[in-house]
């Protein structure tokens, strides 16, 4: 099977790596890839956000099996047009997508559906926006519509914050995304995220994981795509699963079949959990970055066969095989992240590091110039370990961390520290 990923994050070399692992693989690329994907894969440049371009690129490699990684492409709708032109896809349709693309359209399929999750209201002027704000109080949460890459959620923890946030957004400073805004309860809890694929009528769970989305240790600092997960995630215990199963996903999956947008891909389910129930906070539509790096060490090549299994619609009847094990990712940042940073930074020591099913350093934002790996973005790379424990796991993520040499970046020390109970 010739097989093409999209992306090229740590996500993506986290999947291209469990994909080969699969005998079923006979050749892989991945667009755009990183440095660290090319030591793997082969890496493409097209733009993998423009359906017709990928259509062709995959006409002229004859690609049995594309995954789509990010989400830029599936609100593009490219997988759509792989469907439209008989390839098969793992990613959901634009319309299904929206699931992601606009937390209005999520909060009204939540209301269809019936599923749990944070009282709302929905705006498209800062004045009634305002009011409500003022009616409500305070903790309450400010979220524009649209994609803004994980930067349009305001937690305000007072009614100021909350009415700066409206003015910002209603002001352009999150372009299309805030013309319209969310305005919802706080929540709170303990937050876990929880994965599951799903062919359009059947849903498997394939794994739960914790991420840590503040830059600075004890969960402080500005958020940040995510410095480190964990898998399995404590606070998801066999109950909570079940009903974030039977009252969140599953009627929200039957809700967009009935709408005539099926979901089939991976949904990734953000929960608050308090007192043993679980609230939905947020969907995406697509796996997590870094959660992805700790499902996919604890999946290894089974992952393909299943991701095929959902784009043919054949997940009844499919199974996890579990390792009843731990996986911990920690990021490495350039400094400066999530504000201002340098790229172009060498990173010494990678090749010191081990490779194997058990210990990965998943690269992100890498580039190789002349045999040297030059840092290229924010988040850079993931150093990812399995244990029979999560201190096995984490112990073996920062020795890794700790081989590398690379003095203009950072990680933080601490991930996994409340499952450890390190309070
Ligand atoms: P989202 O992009 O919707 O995941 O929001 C980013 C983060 O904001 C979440 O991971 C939560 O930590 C927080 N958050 C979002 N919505 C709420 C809510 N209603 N109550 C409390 N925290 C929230
Ligand atoms: N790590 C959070 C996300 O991928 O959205």
């Amino acid at each position: 099977m010739n097989i093409l990923i999209l992306g090229g994050g740590g996500r993506e070399h986290a999947l291209a790596w469990a994909v080969l692992q699969n005998p079923k693989c006979d050749r892989l690329i991945v667009a755009p890839g990183n440095a660290g994907i090319a030591r793997i894969a082969e890496c493409a440049s097209f733009d993998i956000e423009n359906g017709a371009a990928t259509v062709a690129f995959v006409e002229e490699n004859a690609i049995d099996f594309v995954i789509v990684g990010p989400e830029a492409p599936l609100a593009a709708g490219v997988a759509d047009r792989l469907r439209d032109a008989g390839v098969l896809v793992f990613g959901p349709s634009l319309e299904a997508a929206r699931l992601e693309a606009s937390k209005g359209f999520t909060k009204e399929i939540c209301d269809a559906a019936g599923a749990p999750t944070a009282g709302y209201a929905r705006f498209t002027e800062a004045a009634p926006a305002k009011e409500y704000i003022r009616a409500e109080g305070a903790p309450i949460v400010v979220k524009a519509d649209g994609l803004a890459a994980g930067k349009g959620v305001i937690v305000a923890m007072d009614v100021d914050t909350a009415l700066a946030a409206i003015d910002d957004m209603f002001g352009g400073e999150f372009g299309a995304a805030g013309a319209e805004v969310v305005i919802e309860e706080f929540m709170e809890g303990e937050e876990a995220s929880f994965f599951v694929l799903c062919d359009g009528e059947t849903v498997l769970p394939i794994g739960t994981a914790q991420d840590h989305k503040r830059v600075g240790e004890g969960d402080t600092g500005p958020n940040t795509g995510g410095m480190g997960a964990y898998s399995p995630a404590p606070v998801m215990t066999d109950a909570v699963t079940e009903k974030a199963l039977e009252e969140i996903v599953k009627p929200t999956m039957a809700e967009m079949a009935r709408r005539g947008a099926p979901y089939q891909g991976v949904l990734y389910v953000g929960l608050m959990i308090k007192d043993g129930q679980p609230r939905l906070v947020e969907y995406n539509v697509r796996f997590g970055d870094p959660e992805c790096q700790v499902l996919m060490m604890r999946l290894g090549a089974q992952a393909l066969d299943l991701m095929q299994a959902a784009a043919e619609g054949r997940l009844a009847g499919m199974r996890v095989n579990w390792a009843e094990d731990h996986a911990m990712t920690v990021v490495l940042a350039a400094r400066g992240y999530p504000g201002a940073y340098e790229k172009g930074s060498e990173i010494r020591g990678l090749d010191s590091l081990p490779e194997t099913s058990e210990e990965m350093c998943f690269h992100a934002g890498t580039v190789e110039k002349d045999g040297r790996i030059l840092a290229n973005g924010g988040r850079v790379l993931n150093v990812t370990a399995r244990g029979d424990s999560l201190a096995a796991a984490r112990a073996r993520a920062y020795a890794m961390a700790d081989a590398i040499d690379w003095p203009e970046g950072f990680y933080r020390r601490d991930i996994g520290w409340r499952a450890l109970g390190e309070v």
